[in-house]
């Protein structure tokens, strides 16, 4: 595919609501159950990152789920790339962007969320097509504020802030206007995914649903 045509699917995804869940998870037995919850509370995007033996897995199993967009996150080389898409991923996330990250993405069909950090990083993605842009790691650079001032420079470009983003401060980011969306793990907190309280991710994934924007 193109960078534009992964930004604009990208931008379907960040559109699809105010919060996409960042999601550790480290078995995949209860992945579905997790997708069903975070989908039911309004959150049907979902970046399971690849910091877990099971992430692949994970990937799978929440696939399956009716109204889920699956995602690989924490993409740092062309093979994790190629495992995402082979488990079924349909977006892909990294914290930052290569040139062999990119290509391998624009390569096996994968729309790519590229992370970026500064205005140069952001600049070099834009030269590479890429118009939807991760901003990570958000509140450290700057949060909100930073965000906003890359906004009269750079107005083509819009983001996905995600990095101590939460239910507090997202409405920081949500009101700007090259924010499409953020990124975020509270809505997924280990301690309920452990005890498989899905009822009380469920009604986490709403109350970030029902965030404006
Ligand atoms: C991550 O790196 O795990 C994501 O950026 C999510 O960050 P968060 O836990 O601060 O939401």
């Amino acid at each position: 595919m193109t960078p534009e045509q992964a930004s604009a699917q990208s931008e379907d995804i960040c559109r699809l609501a105010p919060v996409i869940p960042v999601l550790v998870v480290k078995d995949a037995s209860s992945a579905a159950d997790l997708a069903r919850a975070l989908v039911k509370g309004g959150l049907p995007a979902l970046e399971v990152t690849l910091r877990t033996d099971a992430a692949l897995d994970v990937i799978r199993e929440m696939s399956t789920v009716e109204g889920g967009v699956v995602g690989a996150g924490t993409l740092l080389t062309p093979a994790d790339v190629q495992a995402a898409k082979d488990a079924g991923a349909k977006f892909g996330v990294s914290p930052g962007a290569t040139d062999r990250i990119i290509d391998a993405c624009l390569e096996a069909d994968l729309p790519l969320l590229p992370g970026a950090a500064t205005a140069s990083e952001a600049m070099y993605l834009l030269e590479r097509g890429f118009t939807v842009q991760k901003f990570f790691p958000a509140e450290a650079n700057g949060g909100a504020p930073a965000l906003k001032s890359l906004a009269s420079p750079l107005p083509q470009i819009r983001f996905c802030p995600t990095g101590g983003v939460s239910l507090k401060n997202a409405p920081d980011y949500l009101s700007l206007p090259n924010t499409l969306c953020v990124g975020g793990s509270w809505v997924a907190p280990g301690n309920l995914v452990d005890a498989g309280d899905w009822s009380a991710i469920t009604a986490l994934a709403a109350e970030a649903a029902a965030l404006p924007r």
